[in-house]
């Protein structure tokens, strides 16, 4: 079969239960030791509409969603007709047959097994469990680990009920049986994976939330938004062990202001939201800089500008995040990868803003906040937690001391000795309002010359490759995962081509990006945005001269995409 692993697409109706059963095949593979990445993908309205689930599944690590699929499943002719292009020769096809409502095609060379999905549901006096005959009848065609399966749906149903659990298990063996009526022709099937991982399997948002735990979070206030929503659904569930707070604010601006609040009282905190809610949080941001308060704020970015696509994925406020304030605010901007960045880097995004006392923007975005991957579970003896620098009590005590490091001690209010205003008007060292021409400059000195050190912080940003390359990609934010197997397949064809994967955005290791373009012949920027917005800022801030690639249908690259834009370009 040549591929180690396997793409499986569940599509149809928002409602008809295709992300659950997405779901439960990517939970049970995990279970039984397989790695997976899904992605998902629905309309904003909260029924009806086109939902997806693809899960790809593998014995070795998979980093993004794949090419394309091996198998389709379909719960109606919708389904079928967006995907019918891709029924390429060797594809399994799954579909609701007869009454999936559509007589479809079937391209030769494809596997066809069609399976009353609606009709069995229907006979069981239960539409809800349509989608559990499509799972029984997947688990027996392509040997999806019937045991962890079980396990997850009665993990899932349980609490629905016991007559809701029996009638989906009852589905789930009927739908077995279906699927053992048929002749399997094709070669698809999960492989048996030697034994379970140390894993635990979570999604970009839910990592987000386990790493603002494991980095000590006190403090979280947000405004429900999509697709950042899910963090603050895991905080709430999870901070209160720690003796943590989560306040649901009114607004973004309300949210970020409780957040710098928390924090000038001695909190780690922070807020999640997405471009909307950041736009929003603009103000807060400067008054955040100016007064050299730590906060955290996470953008899961989604389709924009204005409500734009709530649900659908994107990597464009890369612009608002490094600039989006009045005046020179300065902030430090990272971007995740993936889930173990979720996880990871939310650590280390609050210990930048407690050591740099600053505003920190970690950018996830829309793809990554659904994407549930296997992630090895976190060592908490691993987990580094950096604390803000504090008054040692000596001496007079001026908020905003000038200092080598331009990191003046804090004092958490109610010190002794330690009175001060944190203002967001322009102030000298103790904090009082300046406006002296000199003081500005010098205060901006210190606030912007504090973070020359981030980049020694931080990692060096990853050079996937060797030596020369004739092309070296340039990417960010979860299309460094597409970019990875592209960059491997493209070697194993002997294309000289190598990868560079900034997580600091901003400010930019201008050396870094310097030392990796002396490697390569031409440099390739692939991102999701119209503006090709990482391309503007390599033009502006190093002597790059980036060839930009970008995509913005909602959807994230695929390997192919970009191998075959390498192939055009050399
Ligand atoms: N028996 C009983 N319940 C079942 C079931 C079954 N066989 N199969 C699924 N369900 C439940 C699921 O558990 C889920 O309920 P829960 O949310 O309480 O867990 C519900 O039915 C939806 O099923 P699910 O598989 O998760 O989704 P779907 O494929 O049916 O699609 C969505 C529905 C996801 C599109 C819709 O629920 C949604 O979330 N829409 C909102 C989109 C949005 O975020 N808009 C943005 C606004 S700005």
């Amino acid at each position: 079969m040549g591929k180690v692993d396997l793409v499986i697409k569940i599509a149809g109706e928002g409602g008809e239960g295709v992300i659950s059963t997405g779901d439960f095949i990517a939970a049970a593979c995990a279970r039984a030791g397989q790695e997976v990445y899904t992605i998902k993908t629905f309309p904003a309205e909260i029924k009806g509409g086109y939902a997806m689930y693809q899960v790809r599944t593998s014995l070795d690590p998979v980093f993004n969603q794949g090419d394309t699929f091996d198998i389709l499943c379909a719960f109606n002719g919708e389904a079928y007709e967006v995907n019918r292009q891709l029924l390429r020769p060797g594809v399994a096809f799954v579909y609701d047959y007869p009454d999936g409502g559509f007589e479809p095609e079937i391209p030769a060379g494809v596997h066809a097994y069609p399976i009353p999905m609606s009709r069995t549901a229907k006979e069981m006096k239960s539409y809800r469990s349509k989608n559990m005959v499509a799972l029984g009848a997947l688990s027996v065609l392509f040997n999806i680990n019937e045991k962890t399966l079980l396990e997850v749906l009665v993990d899932k149903f349980k609490s629905k009920g016991t007559e809701k659990l029996n009638f989906n298990l009852d589905a789930f063996q009927k739908g077995k049986e279906l699927a053992g009526g048929l002749v399997k022709t094709d070669p698809w099937r999960v492989a048996d994976p030697a034994k379970p991982k140390d894993v635990i399997i979570v999604s970009g948002n839910e990592g987000v939330g386990l790493g603002a735990i494991l980095g000590g979070l006190k403090f979280y206030s947000a405004y429900p938004i999509t697709p950042a929503t899910e963090i603050a659904k895991f905080v709430a569930l999870h901070l209160p062990k720690v003796r943590g707070i989560l306040i649901q604010a009114e607004d973004e601006i309300a949210s970020l202001s409780q957040v710098l609040g928390a924090s000038y009282a001695g909190a780690r905190a922070m807020t999640a939201t997405s471009g909307p809610g950041l736009s929003l949080m603009g103000e807060m941001l400067g008054m955040a800089s100016m007064s050299e308060t730590p906060v955290l704020v996470v953008d899961v970015q989604r389709g924009g500008p204005g409500t734009g696509m709530p649900t659908k994925h994107e990597q464009s406020d890369l612009f608002l995040a490094v600039f989006g304030s009045h005046g020179d605010a300065p902030r430090i901007v990272l971007a995740v990868e993936d889930v173990k960045d979720c996880i990871h880097m939310t650590v280390e995004a609050l210990n930048l803003a407690e050591l740099y006392q600053t505003p920190v923007i970690l950018l996830s975005d829309g793809s990554l906040a659904f994407s549930t991957q296997t992630v090895p579970a976190p060592k908490l003896d691993t987990i580094r937690i950096v604390n803000r620098k504090r008054w040692d009590g000596q001496g007079v005590y001026q908020r905003y001391q000038m200092v080598a490091d331009g990191i003046s001690p804090m004092a958490d209010p109610g010190t002794p000795g330690a009175m001060h205003m944190a203002t967001g008007l322009e102030h000298g060292p103790t904090g009082a309002p300046n406006y002296v021409p000199g003081n500005h400059e010098a205060m901006h000195r210190k606030r912007f010359g504090k973070l020359q050190s981030v980049a020694d912080f931080v990692k060096p940003t990853e050079v996937d490759g060797e030596e020369w390359a004739d092309v070296g990609i340039i990417a960010w934010g979860s299309t460094i995962g597409v970019v990875r197997e592209a960059v491997t397949r493209l070697q194993a064809d002997g294309v000289k081509v190598k990868g560079f994967y900034p997580k600091l955005m901003w400010p930019m290791p201008v050396a870094q990006y310097e030392s990796f373009a002396k490697t390569c012949g031409k440099i390739l920027v692939p991102e999701v945005n119209f503006q090709g917005q990482l391309s503007h800022f390599i033009r502006s801030e190093t002597s790059l001269n980036p060839i930009p690639y970008t995509i913005c249908g909602g959807v994230p690259f695929t390997p192919i995409q970009i191998m075959n834009k390498v192939r055009e370009i050399i």
